[in-house]
């Protein structure tokens, strides 16, 4: 077994810092970015802290339990539950109440909205009607990461609140949150779209070439209609979108530079396996080469046995042991020798996990880490968030 031990990652600290303004959340799919962003802005807010947390896409249960009960783009109070105090409580005792507020990104709202603040309400209802942008708008990857930019651009103009906390799509690479607003504006910044109608009005594939290319995905309701008709959907979108040119590359590079801005934290999230972990890995090194700071990586839904000094082989020995002694089925020991051999796997599995993660810190050394373990249930409540909030605690 290797020593690389990571400096640990101190979550309290970075959100105790009043200079800490915006938290992302970042990591591949299903790793618990959702459950993360909630649980840090709970416990921020229970620290003192007025927080507005935005997620992507969260469970229904969990947006249930936070008040959220449809898509509504408005971030909504969400009441921080009284719990009684315990010794891994969140804040002093002195330290004056914070608020907690949560919204639910509606991409389809938000990309309306713009389009609503650019263009006169004639030219709006003429692009909101066009199924070309009806598509776009709801459709294409690539639109929800450049809509979660857009809206956290907003919430900091806002104001409102001295720290954000920043939920990611559910992409499969951590990665596509950095580059699809930014693949999205080049493509609606207008030199490609325009483009992209010449050979259109020539006619033929080259149309499709050029959409595949530029934009790297076509949903699949879009390929089978496509033909005249979107085309035509195409042009008349472009042309009523021409007063906006240039406007969408300009906010997702704002949105871009406030990523790079002080005060801004990112945090990577994995479970302790090795894709995510690779994940982790990418996206770590392109934080580095673009200058923008990374708090630490959160190692989500770990195991760990509360019978550490047992190890798997003794556990496994004394198993057999008793089950000699008491025949196939164990006799009297039957439950002993299951609970051992549980023991046995479970610390089987917190090895394994532990050798990716020493993976990853052998590769990136000074990356901080901090450790959430895996709760008994999904964390679709309050208490829950409560609990992984809790994992942060350093004394
Ligand atoms: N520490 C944990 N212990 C137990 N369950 C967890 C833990 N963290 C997350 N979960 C559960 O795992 C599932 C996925 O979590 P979550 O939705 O937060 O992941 P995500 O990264 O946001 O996923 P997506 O990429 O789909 O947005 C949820 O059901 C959640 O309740
Ligand atoms: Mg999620």
């Amino acid at each position: 077994m290797s020593n690389v031990t990571p400096p640990p990652l101190d979550v309290d600290r970075l959100i105790d810092d009043r200079r800490t303004r915006v938290i992302v959340c970042c990591g591949s799919g299903g790793v618990g970015k959702t459950t993360t962003a909630a649980a840090i802005g709970l416990r921020a807010a229970e620290r003192g802290r007025h927080v507005v947390v935005l997620t992507v896409d969260p469970a229904r249960r969990l947006a249930q339990s936070m008040g959220l009960s449809r898509l509504d783009n408005t971030p909504r109070v969400v009441p921080i539950p009284k719990r009684p105090r315990g010794d891994k409580d969140r804040a002093p005792e002195a330290t004056p109440a914070g608020s907690l507020h949560a919204m639910m990104l509606d991409m389809k709202r938000t990309f309306d909205e713009i389009v609503e603040a650019h263009a006169d309400p004639d030219r709006a209802a003429q692009i909101l009607a066009n199924p070309f942008y009806q598509s776009l708008s709801s459709g294409f990857s690539g639109t929800q990461e450049y809509m979660a930019m857009e809206k956290l651009g907003q919430l900091r103009r806002a104001d409102e609140w001295d720290l954000i906390v920043v939920d990611t799509p559910p992409s499969r690479s951590a990665l596509d949150f950095l580059d699809a607003p930014q693949r999205l504006g080049r493509f609606l910044d207008g030199r490609l779209i325009r483009l992209l109608v010449v050979p259109a009005k020539v006619g033929g594939r080259a149309y499709l070439k050029v959409l595949n290319a530029g934009f790297g995905m076509v949903t699949g309701v879009l390929t089978k209609v496509l033909g005249a008709q979107v085309l035509k959907d195409v042009q008349t979108f472009v042309s009523a979108l021409d007063t906006m040119f240039g406007g969408f590359r300009e906010r997702a590079d704002y949105t871009y530079r406030l990523l790079r801005a002080p005060g801004t934290a990112f945090l990577v999230i994995a479970a302790p396996e090795p894709d995510a972990l690779r994940e982790a890995s990418y996206f770590v090194e392109r934080l580095a080469q673009e200058g923008m700071p990374l708090a630490g990586l959160v190692l989500n839904r770990v195991h760990r046995s509360p019978a550490a000094r047992l190890s798997a082989a003794r556990a496994v020995a004394a198993a057999e042991t008793l089950q000699a002694a008491g025949g196939p089925d164990g006799g009297p020991h039957a439950l002993t020798i299951a609970a051992l051999r549980l023991h046995a796997e479970r610390m089987q599995l917190a090895a394994a996990e532990r050798r990716v993660a020493e993976h990853f810190t052998t590769a990136h050394p000074h990356v901080p880490v901090a450790e959430v373990p895996a709760q008994p249930d999904d964390v679709h409540d309050l208490a829950g968030l409560g609990a992984v909030g809790d994992s942060f605690y350093t004394g």
